[in-house]
């Protein structure tokens, strides 16, 4: 909404929320998210053409389009726990846009929802005795987080799904009025309803497949003498294959990939395609193996035992130039450091907050340090998880003469020198590498 909003000077946004700490983080100079370039895009428009505001129905009576962009989470309980979307938000949602609608108005879907939730939301909008027309648009996003701003000022595509009638081809024409003030008219693809909310699925399961290929033939290199950096190079320049998204790592995290997928997956069952949805269940397999196959890594090399060896923890958000840290591999990994009887020593340039929330219920010797220099005073190992570009600037000297020797380093990312780490007396565990162990 703030591009939009930079965008378009011609359109006025207001963004509601029932959250009013949210809502007053957002009128604030300290933004509820850490996103690069955000602050200042909402400075500059912010009280001009964007607002901030816990006035709902009001929010809904001014607006022409609503975009809904409330969180769907996966359903912890009853029918699909554990792999449908809950779909209560969207419904409250829509049944106060209903109540407090008094002109026609577009009804936008942003938030990642199950094939066919239009026509739920189409159902509830329509029913009882309003006269008031809604017409419903999907519109997914495809931004990344870290990259947010970018992504939105240049994106590859904006798909926006409609019915193939007068009235959704006309509400299609009006929100490709908005993109179009800033987007190539190239990069606008229009489909069906159905279409489009599964292409965003699918963009993200494919994604997240990618990743679980290329761990899975880490654990192959670690077995043989390949180098997987020098494989995916390889495979990646292939121009049908493409060199994103094969990057080696601890597992796949962050709010949407395994949320989606398991969506998908329980998409599949509902319409009885167990193989197919057996197949992209093994995506997220594969993930919870490659996490626990870094734990196991940093065990057997530290001779089977963590028990009261303390480590250094390099990055807890899920990647890096975000604090987000949902469902972020570091969580499942310093858990289980934690059952091993480590003890943790967390760094993290934007997310500790997050991440003494994420352990606060689990036992063990942790502690939140902002300096890495601090950190990895007297431990045994580095865990090194996200691949914050601060972690590659740091002197490794200064930080092996503070650790315990013998000194493991154990390179999540592949992000650092390791032929300069080894040279300085490090003992290093890249992924999908053999070691360089001086034992
Ligand atoms: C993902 C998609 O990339 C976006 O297109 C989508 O809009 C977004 O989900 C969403 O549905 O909202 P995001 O979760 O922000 O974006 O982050 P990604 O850049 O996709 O990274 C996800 C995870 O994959 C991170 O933990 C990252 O470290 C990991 N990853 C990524 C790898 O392990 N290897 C890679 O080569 C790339």
């Amino acid at each position: 909404m703030t591009i939009i909003a930079n965008k378009c000077p011609d359109y006025k946004v207001t963004v509601v929320d029932i959250s009013a700490e949210r809502i007053d983080a957002w009128n604030s100079d300290k933004l509820p998210i850490f996103e690069p370039g955000l602050l200042e895009r909402v400075l500059s428009v912010r009280g001009k053409n964007l607002f901030f505001s816990t006035e709902i129905d009001l929010g809904i009576d001014e607006a022409d389009i609503i975009f809904v962009s409330v969180n769907t989470p996966t359903k912890m309980f009853g029918e699909g726990a554990g792999k449908a979307v809950d779909l209560q938000f969207i419904e409250q949602t829509a049944r106060r846009i209903k109540n407090n609608s008094k002109s026609n108005k577009i009804v936008v879907e942003k938030s990642t929802l199950p094939v066919r939730a239009a026509e739920a939301l189409a159902t509830i909008l329509h029913s009882g005795d309003n006269s008031v027309e809604f017409e419903i648009l999907s519109n997914p996003e495809f931004m990344a987080e870290g990259t947010g701003v970018s992504d939105m000022e240049n994106p590859d595509r904006i798909l926006i799904g409609s019915r193939d009638t007068a009235s959704g081809l006309a509400a299609r024409d009006v929100l490709m009025d908005i993109y179009l003030h800033w987007v190539p008219k190239e990069r606008l693809i229009t489909t069906n309803l159905w279409s489009s909310e599964l292409s965003k699925l699918v963009a993200n399961a494919v994604l997240a497949q990618r990743i679980s290929s290329i761990n899975t033939i880490a654990s192959l290199c670690e077995a043989t003498e390949a180098d997987v950096t020098e494989v995916s190079r390889a495979i990646g320049m292939d121009s049908r294959i493409g060199s994103k998204f094969l990057n080696a790592g601890p597992g796949f995290g962050g709010s949407c990939f395994r949320k989606d997928i398991l969506n998908l997956v329980y998409l599949c069952e509902y319409y009885q395609l167990n193989e197919v949805a057996a197949f992209w269940e093994q995506v997220v397999s594969i993930n919870d193996y490659q996490m626990e196959r870094y734990v196991k890594r940093i065990l057997q090399a530290m001779f089977n035992t963590l028990v009261g060896k303390k480590l250094a923890v390099f990055g807890f958000a899920f990647k890096p130039d975000t604090g987000d840290t949902r469902d972020a591999p570091a969580i499942y990994i310093c858990k289980r450091l934690l059952e091993e009887k480590a003890c943790l020593k967390i760094t993290d340039p934007y997310a500790l907050d997050n991440a003494r929330k994420d352990l606060q219920l689990n036992e063990g010797k942790k502690e939140f340090i902002e300096d890495p220099y601090e950190a990895v005073e007297g431990v045994h190992a580095i865990a090194l998880i996200t691949e914050w570009s601060s972690y590659k600037k740091l002197d490794y000297q200064k930080i092996f003469e503070k650790m315990e020797k013998p000194a493991f380093i154990f390179d999540g990312r592949n992000c650092l020198d390791h032929q300069a780490l080894y040279k300085i007396g490090f003992n290093v565990y890249p992924v999908g590498k053999p070691e360089l162990s001086h034992l």
